[in-house]
């Protein structure tokens, strides 16, 4: 008879597990990215997993089925954290028994940004608790001491092992708790190094018991990869009920909190802070910080209009376009979709004939934001033109569309919140696709162009 194998190989990406090495993982389709790991022990997974702490398996699961008449939701349930950006991003506060994973590059502000988090909260008389991994009491004093004053019931422990973790929580009964950083936190029982795919997998699993059984609110931190995502499985994310990512440019100041994913409201919503002296503060109006310090009447810089969750954000696209030199064009986008600028020149190649393939062009959204929204097409390509033509476009005007292969421009979604954004910064006109002009309601403070074709919009410039 085979000996039962105590290890198995499974993908870094998506947690397919197999018990022999495969190049490709049959699942993801991804090359090189099966690695051998123990075999998670059945009583180790799951609920089993809580049975040291005691307290928590009895009301793990419901044994009998409810009428939802029969759930009571109170006030209580959503917590503020003390900053609106913060609680716009998980859905108007924090709710108790979620796990919410926050992840960002190293360096980026994220175990500052909870600390502050957790400030507020015991101010507000909330109790938290703080558990680091990754740095010593004396290590979050010194940056306590920068963000200002801590009262209340704050609480910290450095420590990794969960299964001390569990009772800990247990004993203290905090309302909040923050695990800084996942990757440093390991279970006995899970028997591989703190860090690897299954320790990570197994730790995240403990954790979801504890939020859920005890009705506390976790803040899981996870350092991401180079390739951008959360390190370990990318299962960790299915787990959670909620993903933010943190991220910024490593020589700017301001830092954007994004949702990937929000069981407790709408994803895609961004929260703007700032790092400054003092910690991090808020930046209420993202659309007059992207916007300042933009050169007025130079060519190749235009305003767009993005939607960013519920909230519009008013930014600057520049291009650059110059005579080629060599034969093969460059092109580069910086802030948005590379692929999406290649198309959005082969319209303007195809549908307007301007050579673009004699220019180089590169692409940039100002102030090192990310967005990739269609909305912005329009604003590109009139970007571009610009920068061809070598023709300021008036700067009181802002521009939004998604523009199709055939050139036209098509409607886009929450029209008139991008106007009202427009003229509460007091911009004096909009092109804007026509199909959306015709449901808008009219306005005395701005002018509104329609344009059904990307033609059509050149001509306006
Ligand atoms: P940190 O929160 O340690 O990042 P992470 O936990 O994501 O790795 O961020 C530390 C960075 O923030 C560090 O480069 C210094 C900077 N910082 C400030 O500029 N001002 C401050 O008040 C604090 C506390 C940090
Ligand atoms: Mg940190």
């Amino acid at each position: 008879m085979a000996k039962s194998k105590s290890t198995a190989f499974f993908c870094k990406e998506c947690g397919y597990e197999s018990s022999k090495w495969l190049g490709q993982c049959p699942a993801c389709k991804e090359w090189n990215t099966m690695v051998e790991a123990p075999l998670v022990k059945k009583e180790s997974s799951g609920r089993a997993a809580l049975s040291g702490i005691s307290g928590v398996s009895g009301n793990l699961r419901m044994t009998r089925p409810v009428k939802l008449e029969e759930v009571s939701l109170n006030d209580q349930d959503r917590i503020s954290t003390g900053y609106k950006e913060l609680d716009r991003v998980l859905g108007s506060g924090i709710v108790a028994g979620s796990l919410v994973l926050v992840g960002g590059d190293p360096g980026i502000g994220k175990s500052t940004l909870l600390l502050q988090v957790c400030r507020n909260l015991a101010r507000d008389g909330h109790r938290v608790l703080y558990i680091s991994g990754e740095e010593s009491l004396k290590q979050i004093k010194m940056r306590a001491s920068r963000i200002g004053e801590i009262s209340g019931e704050l609480y910290f422990l450095c420590e990794t092992n969960l299964d001390t973790i569990g009772e800990c929580i247990r004993e203290n009964k905090p309302e909040i708790v923050i695990i800084d950083s996942i990757q440093t936190m390991f279970c006995e029982s899970g028997n591989s190094a703190p860090g690897s795919m299954s320790q990570v997998r197994e730790s995240t699993n403990v954790l979801m018991q504890i939020a859920k059984g005890l009705g506390i609110a976790i803040f899981i931190v996870g350092h991401v990869t180079k390739e951008g995502v959360v390190a370990g499985p990318r299962m960790l994310e299915h787990m959670v009920d909620t993903v933010l990512y943190f991220e910024g440019e490593r020589n700017a100041s301001y830092r954007i909190l994004r949702g990937v994913k929000n069981r407790f409201g709408s994803t895609n919503e961004i929260g703007v802070f700032e790092m400054a002296e003092h910690g991090l503060v808020e930046v209420p109006n993202p659309s007059e910080y992207l916007l300042s310090g933009r050169p007025e009447e130079a060519s190749g810089a235009v305003v767009a209009c993005s939607i960013e969750g519920t909230r519009p954000i008013l930014l600057e696209v520049q291009a650059l376009v110059t005579q080629t030199n060599f034969g093969m064009p460059r092109r580069t986008a910086a802030g948005t979709d590379y692929n999406r600028v290649n198309l959005l020149m082969a319209v303007l190649e195809k549908r307007c004939r301007y050579e673009m393939s004699r220019y180089d062009a590169y692409i940039n959204i100002a102030g090192g934001v990310k967005m990739n929204e269609p909305a912005l097409d329009l604003a590109i390509v009139l970007a571009l033109v610009s920068s061809m033509k070598d023709r300021a476009v008036n700067p009181k005007t802002i521009i939004f569309g998604e523009v199709g292969l055939s050139g036209e421009v098509r409607a886009v979604s929450m029209a008139e919140q991008r106007v009202n954004e427009a003229i509460k910064l007091g911009f004096e006109s909009c092109i804007l696709p026509k199909v959306n002009l015709d449901k808008l309601k009219k306005y005395s403070e701005i002018t509104l162009y329609g344009v059904s074709n990307v033609r059509e919009a050149i001509a306006l410039i």
